[in-house]
């Protein structure tokens, strides 16, 4: 019988952070195709993530990022490209899901571990966890840079067990991105999908262990 993880590893953009807090901040500025906006700014970085990871050419996630939203600002021309830098401002600092604070806290007081396994480049998370406070809520902030590849490679996953000196079996981790549960269940991690979003499932090879709606689920 596999002892229950009791380290608590999760993504970071969609799981803990609301990618869309950013283009939300300004939607007013932005007018009608904020949402469309928004999906094609997130659909865009990851895809660049995926295509370099395939290439063999890592580049800073940050820089994927800002490349993203180019492309989501030429797609949508009526939006006003003087608005990028408040863009680019705001998802430096994007709001966390309001029960993600008091759930890792609740977490470490049960007596698990926690941390946060990224694409996102260190300077990136440390403005981030920083700007919501998440800090002292977590044992360890770890971004892919280190393996310079992306999730859902092994390489990636592996950041997370060589940090804890780890099985990936020991290993709950979570996110809102299925394409991240299904790299996270062939890792050998125990996967939970962060369903956020109420998506149909997907990856079915690669099933999750839980579906929950939101962290606190895991209290
Ligand atoms: C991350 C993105 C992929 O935080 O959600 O790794």
């Amino acid at each position: 019988m596999t002892e229950s993880p009791r380290i608590a590893v999760f993504d970071a953009y969609g799981t803990l952070f609301d990618v869309h807090a950013a283009v939300s901040r300004h939607a007013d500025a932005i007018g009608p195709d904020a949402a469309a906006l928004s999906e094609t700014w997130r659909a865009k970085q990851l895809e660049y993530s995926w295509v370099r990871g395939l290439m063999g050419c890592h580049a800073p996630f940050w820089g994927l990022t800002e490349q993203a939203l180019d492309y989501a600002l030429a797609r949508y021309p009526e939006v006003d490209r003087a608005l990028r830098p408040r863009l680019l401002d705001a998802y430096r600092d994007l709001d966390a899901y309001p029960e993600v604070p008091g759930t890792l806290r609740a977490l470490r007081a049960a007596g698990w571990r926690t941390a946060i396994l990224s694409n996102g480049d260190a300077a990136m998370l440390e403005r981030a966890v920083g700007s919501a406070g998440l800090a002292d809520h977590l044992d360890a902030v770890l971004s892919v840079e280190s393996a310079r590849t992306f999730k859902t490679a092994p390489a990636a996953y592996r950041i997370a067990t060589d940090r804890f000196g780890v099985g990936p079996e020991a290993v709950l981790f979570g996110s809102s991105n299925r394409w991240d549960v299904a790299g996270a269940a062939a890792f050998g991690f125990r996967p939970v999908w962060v369903n956020r979003r109420g998506l149909p499932d997907e990856y079915a090879d690669q099933p999750p262990e839980r579906v929950i709606e939101s962290l606190d689920a895991l209290l």
